[in-house]
């Protein structure tokens, strides 16, 4: 019987044999996947692994230190953080098109991981948080195999940089990897954590990332967050965030006329991100958020709703 409890030991048991005494070096988003990875390994061979966090700058408010802080607290092994923000934003100057922002993000987060990784010495092992339809989808069994957007993880290293890969997760579900997070002591918000874009608010700003843009969207996406969870439907919504459009519209704000941009809303319903349905959130959530976005963001003076399902609309704008 497939017990959580079971899973970890069998894992712990399997991971020993596999790493024996070697090195292991693990890529940490604070996701659900990568942190109950990282955790299984730390148990079966704690001081063998190294963990690196690659804050690209373009996370959510304070999501970094939140990030730093739940690993320190959780996870039993060495974890460094790299500062690349100035590194992300030079790469990514002046460039609008979406794929081509994935494209710059997936090679400097490579680039990054490299660099720290031969700083830091030879490892054997790289551990990752690849779940089983992740498995199905690189395979290219099942469905559409089209590729709507290149999705990216710690693949493309170079030649000389040849790790095996320690994948525990890898015929897991992820009902299944949120079950062996409770049980290994995560808490909630960390194992229920929404969704998040490896390319994170790159391809929630249309058009260039700058620093003010990423400001702007940082904190209208903290209120959309705030709101969501404050009225408690973040279980039952699959992923509620902002994004900040290059839109400019006219209002009035006191006896002002002001010109300022438009931010949009998306908060979706899904059971896998595949097909998705925007979500009915109640009038006075979205009135809040509305309220409070344009009050509290300097330089929004609009906020919209997307009503649009997947498809034909992606759950990301970009
Ligand atoms: P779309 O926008 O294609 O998104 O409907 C489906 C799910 O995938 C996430 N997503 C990404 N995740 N790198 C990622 O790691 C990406 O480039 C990327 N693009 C979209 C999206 O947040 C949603 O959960």
């Amino acid at each position: 019987d497939w017990t959580p409890g079971n899973f970890i030991e069998e894992s712990v048991q399997r991971i020993r044999a596999q790493v024996g005494d070697g090195r292991v070096i693990c890529a940490l988003s604070g996701g659900v996947d990568s942190t109950v990875a990282a955790m299984l390994v730390a148990r079966a061979v704690g001081e063998q692994l190294t963990c690196v966090f690659v804050d690209h700058g373009l996370l959510r408010l304070n999501e970094a230190e939140q990030v730093m802080a739940m690993l320190r607290h959780h996870l039993p092994a060495r974890v460094i953080k790299v500062d690349a923000q100035t590194r992300f934003l030079a790469a990514l100057e002046g460039v609008t098109d979406p794929e081509e922002k994935r494209r710059i993000i997936g090679h400097e987060f490579v680039r990054v991981f490299e660099e720290t990784a031969r700083q830091l010495g030879s490892f054997q092992f790289l551990a990752q948080g690849t779940l089983y339809p992740d498995v199905i989808e690189s395979a290219g069994v099942g469905g559409s195999a089209a590729k709507i957007k290149t999705h990216h993880n710690v693949g493309g290293l170079p030649e000389d940089m040849q790790f095996e890969l320690v994948e525990p997760l890898r015929w897991l579900f992820k009902d299944e990897v949120r079950e062996v997070g409770i049980a290994l002591g995560l808490p909630p918000e960390v194992v229920y954590r929404q969704p998040f874009p490896g390319p994170g608010l790159a391809v929630r700003i249309l058009g260039p990332v700058t620093t003010e843009a990423l400001h702007t969207l940082q904190l209208a996406d903290a209120i959309v967050r705030e709101e969501v969870e404050s009225a408690g439907l973040n279980r039952d919504v699959w992923q509620y965030f902002a994004v900040l459009t290059p839109l400019k519209t006219v209002g009035v704000q006191g006896d002002y006329r002001t010109y300022g941009n438009v931010v949009a809303i998306r908060a979706v319903t899904s059971e896998d991100g595949m097909t998705a349905d925007w979500a009915r959130l109640p009038y006075g959530v979205l009135e809040r958020m509305s309220t409070r976005i344009v009050n509290e963001v300097p330089g929004v003076n609009r906020v919209v709703y997307d009503i649009t399902s997947k498809p034909p609309g992606t759950i990301e704008w970009e």
